[in-house]
């Protein structure tokens, strides 16, 4: 194990990606390898599928090369690493327990010989893997992703940005046809507990309700606002809604994943066929899902990608560990990772985007 607080040198750096996968991984990937090795000439694993690559026997990583971090990974989707939500080293699933694996992951690190540990993920991740440095005594560096954009103490985490323009490319597609046949449409986005895409993407869409968690809605305030459209012309709305939003009983809509565990899922139908039944519009329900988190990274993905992979590695180079790479008024800082998650990154309910979106008219389900 490394000591901490000491410069030590480095000579070989890991590098994984963890939690749900979104577009600019690849890009944060590429430019923390291209820093490492053409500034500091050190070695660079990837670590396959999150921190489970270490636990696995035989190890599962590869070494990145110059060569294979060319563009072409600043325009992919995915994590080319690999990486999964669900497998915590202190609670790793073995058949149909949860066993403790945190050694495994030690060992794995020390066999690659690393010096420090990039890793890439939101707030859950960050957690699981600052447990890891402080107990292992390891040399941490995070980069904060997630198309939910709830990471505390950076204004954009890497996807949220490709996200918001799947979504309002979704709306675009969807006004013409709620138009043509005079529909409600809803369409429910992800952003898990916060509702920033529905906010961000509801406004640069023109949707004419955004409901997002944090502020709790009235359905008839809603089917209000819809029916009030006709008196200006219009015969059809958009409605946008997040997953975490509930139903009129306080309670989310949930569906099981496969392993019996509840996730987000069905408020877009359920107010769909509340508002139908209320106004009497005929409404169609679109959920958009996982699309929101692959395909190519949008520019200002790429660019932050960019920006915080090669942060990171300076970070490193300067035996600052335990810091967390930010976004923040258009420059490049970072901040204590403990920082970033104790300040979990909910909508600001008096910030400029609710000003913004009750200043246009658009109804947010309280008024
Ligand atoms: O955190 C990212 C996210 O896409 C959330 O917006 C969503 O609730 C969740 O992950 C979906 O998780 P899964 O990939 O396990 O379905």
């Amino acid at each position: 194990m490394v000591k901490p607080g000491k410069k030590t040198p480095i000579r070989s750096i890991g590098i994984l990606t963890s939690g749900g996968d979104c577009s600019g991984l690849n890009a944060a990937i590429r430019a923390a390898t291209r820093r490492a090795i053409q500034e500091y000439g050190w070695r660079v694993f990837g670590i396959n599928k999150g921190t489970t690559g270490l636990i696995l026997r035989p190890l599962e990583y590869q070494e990145l090369t110059l060569e294979q971090c060319d563009s072409s990974m600043l325009r992919s989707g995915g994590t080319m690493l690999g990486s999964t939500n669900r497998e915590n080293p202190f609670n790793f699933p073995i058949g149909d327990a949860h066993v403790d694996q945190s050694s495994l992951f030690y060992d794995g690190y020390n066999e690659l010989k690393l010096d420090a540990l990039i890793g890439i993920g939101g707030d859950g991740s960050m957690k699981v893997l600052r447990r890891l440095a402080q107990e292992g005594k390891l040399n941490l560096v995070a980069i904060p992703k997630t198309i939910d954009n709830d990471v505390g103490c950076t204004d954009s985490a890497i996807g949220y940005s490709t996200a918001v323009e799947v979504v309002t490319e979704a709306l675009d597609r969807l006004q013409p046809t709620a138009a043509s046949h005079q529909r409600v449409i809803v369409l429910e986005v992800m952003g898990r507990d916060a509702g920033h895409i529905a906010l961000a993407a509801g406004i640069a869409g023109g949707a004419d309700v955004i409901l997002v968690p944090e502020i709790q809605y009235n359905l008839s305030a809603v089917c209000k606002k819809i029916t009030s459209l006709a008196g200006f012309g219009r015969k059809f709305a958009i409605v946008i809604v997040s997953e975490a939003v509930t139903k009129e009983d306080g309670k989310p809509a949930t569906i099981p994943d496969e392993t019996g565990r509840l996730r987000y899922g069905g408020i877009g139908h359920y107010l769909g066929d509340r508002i139908n039944k209320i106004t009497g519009a005929e409404t169609r329900v679109t959920v958009l899902g996982h699309v929101q988190r692959g395909g190519q990274p949008c520019a200002r993905d790429r660019l932050i990608a960019s920006a915080l992979g090669v942060h990171a590695v300076d970070l490193i180079n300067q035996s600052k560990f335990d810091r967390m790479v930010a976004w923040k008024n258009r420059d490049v800082t970072d901040v204590p990772i403990m920082d970033a998650i104790k300040k979990y990154q909910s909508v600001d309910i008096n910030g400029f985007m609710v000003k913004t979106a009750r200043g246009l008219g658009i109804c947010l389900g309280d008024d």
